[in-house]
């Protein structure tokens, strides 16, 4: 059978031209994962025939050697074969780069002027994409507002924001950054990103719950006896320790990309898929989370074992730094569907895998008749690999075949490679996608970002005004104990 086109294929936007403008060209980001991007989506012939980038940065540079930077991470996974280093040229052909310092209006003028003439003065839709750090998002929208490169709110030609997290560093700093981007932005030109949403996998969780019938009936606290979500590195903050000290691990993933995932897994299914429906979800069960408590949350750094470097030896890290490089932590979510079911969420750098995957643990079979009294038998789990090596495996018991009826765990396994022959796309290329075709239903709203930090100011707070020392775990171990400890006290064990 074909695929089933949930939602209605949009048209190509060939007649409408837009140009794409990358604050924050010559960054990371942008190089690794926007410029790549944009260029599957281009392969993909998904953005329109008249489009543009200009990638803007403080850095001084010729065309030529942008583009030599631009070509360094593009790939050919689209256009294999010979055609690919035309169309390479083709991609590197609309690209421009545009010198200036992001507090400056005249700068942002002197690109407007350039804009035009890229665009040939004709009406054309702009996409920013804010590729910098959060502290100069605001001089930077400011900036470009006073030198009239964004057009209002509902305009045809439209203008739109891509920012990228962390948005804030609390409930309080992040309300700020909203209510200050919001001069510049409306809520529905902006498009605040958290790239987990645009994991293949990620997306799936929502077909997976509501367009399949035999999930539904057990998908509760009648049936489900924890969930655990994992996320793991291992690897350490690899250049970005300046960065990282000033967030940890809680803020920079935790308080996103896991508490999405799990927004995903418990949320109530939503009257339709557009993007007031399905965020408004999120938000209720977002809300139906208490504060995280301290006695519930684990907090630890690395130290340094297998020729690596500890933490507080990594160069750009303050001596003393109390960042976490790991955290455990047990939420509760008070709702009809949740109350009791402990969700489990761990996430660490330096440890002994990279991997990212949710866990359904089932309740285990009551008074089963394959085993004596006061046996338990393993229970049923459904497991949902993230990265690498995408799948859904639903861990079910089985009889051994033979003559004796022995039972044992077995894997009914839907592995993505195994499965699927197309390419699982680049979280960026289909949010990417999102932006231009003006879906917002995989970006943040501004009240589920508060909901998010409701979750975790108090204790985030709490950590730094009592100055809590981490515990510590050596590079490339399964992570500190006192993990496995605070799993046991809800009854669970970590898988
Ligand atoms: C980013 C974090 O948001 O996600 C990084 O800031 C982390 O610390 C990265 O390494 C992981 O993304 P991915 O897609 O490689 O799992």
């Amino acid at each position: 059978m074909l695929p089933y086109h949930a939602k209605e294929q949009p048209p190509r936007m060939t007649d409408q031209p837009v140009s794409i403008i990358v604050l924050g060209a010559s960054g990371d980001l942008a190089r690794k994962k926007i410029f790549p991007a944009l260029f599957a989506l281009y392969c993909q012939k998904h953005l329109p025939d008249r489009f543009h980038i200009v990638g803007f940065a403080r850095t001084e540079m010729d065309q030529e050697e942008f583009r030599n930077k631009i070509i360094e991470n593009l790939t050919c996974r689209y256009s294999p074969g010979e055609s690919c280093g035309q169309r390479m040229e083709e991609f590197l052909a609309r690209c421009e780069y545009f010198s200036g310092e992001y507090d400056s209006q005249d700068s942002f003028l002197s690109l407007g002027q350039r804009l035009s003439e890229i665009e040939n003065h004709r009406e054309t839709n702009r996409l920013f994409y804010m590729a910098i750090p959060p502290f100069v998002f605001l001089g930077v929208s400011r900036a470009l507002k006073s030198a009239g490169l964004i057009s209002p709110p509902g305009s045809n030609p439209w203008s739109r924001a891509v920012i990228e997290k962390p948005f804030g560093s609390d409930r309080d700093s992040s309300d700020k950054l909203v209510n200050e981007m919001a001069e510049v932005f409306a809520e529905d030109q902006t498009y605040r990103i958290d790239h987990y949403l645009g994991k293949e996998v990620v997306q799936n969780l929502m077909v997976l719950r509501f367009a399949n019938l035999v999930f539904d009936p057990i998908w509760n606290r009648s049936y489900i006896d924890n969930i655990q979500i994992t996320w793991m590195e291992d690897i350490g903050t690899e250049g970005r320790a300046g960065y990282f000290d000033q967030y940890g691990i809680i803020r920079d993933v935790m308080q996103n990309h896991l508490l999405q995932m799990m927004a995903l897994v418990a949320m109530e299914p939503p009257i339709s898929l557009n993007a007031q429906d399905v965020r408004d979800e999120k938000v209720k069960v977002l809300r139906a989370a208490p504060p995280l408590e301290l006695k519930d949350l684990v907090v630890a750094q690395y130290t340094a074992s297998n020729g690596h470097e500890g933490y507080l030896e990594e160069k750009g890290v303050p001596e003393g730094s109390i960042a976490p490089t790991f955290a455990a932590a047990v939420i509760q979510v008070k709702n009809r569907r949740w109350d009791g079911v402990p969700f489990l969420i761990r996430a660490g750098k330096g440890l002994d895998r990279k991997f990212a995957e949710i866990r359904i643990q089932f309740r285990p079979v009551p008074g089963n008749t394959f085993c004596d009294p006061g046996t338990v038998l393993d229970p049923n789990e459904l497991v949902i690999r993230v990265q690498p090596d995408e799948s859904v495996s639903y861990r079910i018991m089985n009889k051994v075949p033979g003559l004796e009826m022995d039972l044992k765990e077995t894997d009914l396994n839907l592995s993505y490679q195994a499965a699927f022959e197309k390419e699982i796309p680049e979280a960026y290329e289909s949010l990417i996608l999102d932006v231009l075709e003006d879906d917002q239903s995989l970006f943040i709203r501004a009240d589920e970002l508060a909901a998010a930090w409701d979750i975790f100011t108090p204790a985030l707070q709490q950590l730094e005004r009592e100055n809590v020392k981490p515990e510590t775990y050596p590079f490339k171990s399964p992570g500190p104990e006192a993990a496995n400890r605070l799993a046991q006290e809800y009854g669970v064990k970590w898988k």
